[in-house]
């Protein structure tokens, strides 16, 4: 039986890839920054390391009697520093990986050129480089796909925004370009048929549809949609102001949209065959179908992983231990309930924000959210991954799930723009609901930001502990 190391098991390629080996004949090793994200059952299947491409004595012992290695890691990020950081993190993998005899190594990069790239797909072709630059020692199958379509992917995400949310688009020169989608199921069939093939790899292999572009995809998707939209190309819009159109229309944040749109300057084509020629099984899923497909994964509450669920950055996200008690503000609302319908409770605030909203004046909610996204946040439209379940990791509008004790805690980290940081924790203790906004000020603004939105907190927290309370009473009867 094959042993198979995957990493970045917590974002959005990697958790798909690491559902569909579950019921495989494999074992699963897993690294990944932080366990907490995982759920119970991956716990139970897989062997964990908790660590990261930097701590090699971990990723040594995560790779002891491995057979295939999967690198599906990702810094991309605001960090001045994140390409030497993933250059970095390449180079300890491919070496513990030759120190431990592992035969195969599995990476998924980007299409493109290197010449004209962003630095983003600059950082995808050098890991893939730097990964391969030992074939004497260890195969390398460099995989390389453009836009994914998928649930949760964020190509398709501001694709689906854009053409819901605007009638008449006014479109700039990058909407012209070339790429090769992808369906996300087919990557993931590539990437496990690689680690099931009988020999090692090693080879550059291109995946994904034949040629389109971005303009062409909004216009299919539209016809998927069954919406009628005008497109009207201008030869100017900078980087900076598409960037800025994305981050009011779609979900995405301003660091990204410019990442995304930068990437889409230079054509991310597939250059050769060798998706043909090692995996002539697997059949392309064609682009209306892919778009069908990730719609309905939406309408039925079944997307596995988000664009959002990784940190985006040198670190992970969701820490350790919550530095929670570093904060200095606390306002603290408490309710006597009923133990009888205590545990509804729970499964109320569980389901807060995306569509059911936060139960009270929710259009304040909005107005955060807005003035979120004038500054280049994430704003509140990422909404929830699933209506009713949640794991460590998930987003929910502005906020990040960061601890859930079943049936009693839930404690979300902010992710809006802020003077400091905050927190917002809803407990339940036998029969005492109580709801806690942490916050920790980044100096005197940050303690005036705080003042300001006290009265706000009393007004929204206590009709929002009673919403809550009464949808429980309502649940339980
Ligand atoms: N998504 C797309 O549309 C797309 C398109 C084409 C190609 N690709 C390629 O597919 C690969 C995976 O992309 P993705 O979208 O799945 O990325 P992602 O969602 O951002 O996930 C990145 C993963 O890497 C982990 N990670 C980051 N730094 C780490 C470190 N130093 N050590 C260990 N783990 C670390 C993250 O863990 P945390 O959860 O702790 O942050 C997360 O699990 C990338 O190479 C990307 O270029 C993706």
């Amino acid at each position: 039986m094959k042993t198979v190391l995957l990493t970045g098991a917590t974002g959005f390629v990697g958790r798909r890839l690491l559902y569909s080996l579950i019921n495989e004949n494999v074992n699963i090793k897993l690294l990944v920054r932080n366990k907490n994200k995982l759920e119970n059952h991956i716990l139970e299947r897989c062997q964990v390391y908790e660590g990261d491409t930097f701590n090699i004595s971990v990723l040594q012992e995560a790779l002891k009697d491995v057979d295939v290695a999967v690198y599906l890691i990702h810094m991309m990020g605001k960090d001045e520093n994140y390409l030497e950081k993933e250059k970095q993190s390449a180079e300890n993998f491919r070496v513990c990986c030759e120190r431990n005899k592992v035969k195969q190594i599995i990476y998924l990069g980007g299409l493109g050129e290197f010449k004209d790239a962003s630095t983003h797909l600059k950082s995808r072709f050098l890991t893939g480089k730097i990964l391969s630059e030992k074939p004497e020692n260890v195969s390398v199958a460099w995989f390389r796909a453009g836009v994914i379509i998928g649930s949760g992917s964020a190509s398709f995400e501001i694709i689906r925004n854009l053409v819901e949310k605007i009638p008449i688009m006014i479109t700039p020169k990058w909407v012209n370009t070339e790429t090769s989608p992808i369906y996300i199921d087919d990557v993931i069939e590539y990437l496990k048929d690689a680690i099931m093939y009988e020999m090692p790899i090693h080879s550059m292999i291109d995946i994904g549809m034949s040629p389109m572009t971005f303009k062409e995809m909004l216009i299919q998707t539209a016809q998927v949609m069954g919406l009628k939209r005008i497109i009207i190309g201008v030869p100017v819009l900078s980087p900076r102001l598409s960037s800025y159109w994305l981050i009011l229309f779609t979900p995405v944040n301003y660091e990204l949209a410019r990442e995304l749109v930068l990437g889409l300057k230079t054509k991310t084509v597939k250059m050769n065959d060798n998706a043909e020629k090692y995996f002539p099984q697997i059949k392309i899923t064609p682009f209306k179908e892919a778009i069908k497909k990730a719609l309905e994964e939406i309408e039925k509450n079944q997307v596995l992983s988000r664009w959002c669920d990784s940190s985006k950055g040198l670190v992970c996200d969701v820490p350790k231990v919550p530095d929670i008690s570093k904060a200095i503000f606390r306002d603290i609302y408490i309710k006597e309930i009923d133990s009888s319908y205590a545990s509804k409770i729970f499964d109320v605030y569980k389901n807060l924000g995306g569509q059911k909203g936060w139960y009270a004046l929710n259009f304040l909610w909005g107005i955060r959210g807005l003035i979120d996204k004038i500054l280049g946040g994430y704003g509140k439209n990422r909404g929830r991954r699933q209506t009713k379940e949640i794991r460590v990791g998930d987003v929910i509008d502005f906020w990040k799930v960061i601890d859930i004790k079943e049936g009693k805690i839930l404690l979300l980290e902010a992710q809006m723009k802020l003077p400091g940081k905050a927190w917002l924790e809803f407990s339940i203790d036998g029969e005492l609901f109580t709801q806690t906004a942490y916050f920790y000020p980044k100096g005197l603004f940050g303690r005036i930001y705080w003042y300001c939105l006290l009265p706000f907190h009393k007004l929204i927290f206590k009709m929002m502990m009673n919403k809550i309370v009464e949808e429980a009473k309502r649940l339980k009867s």
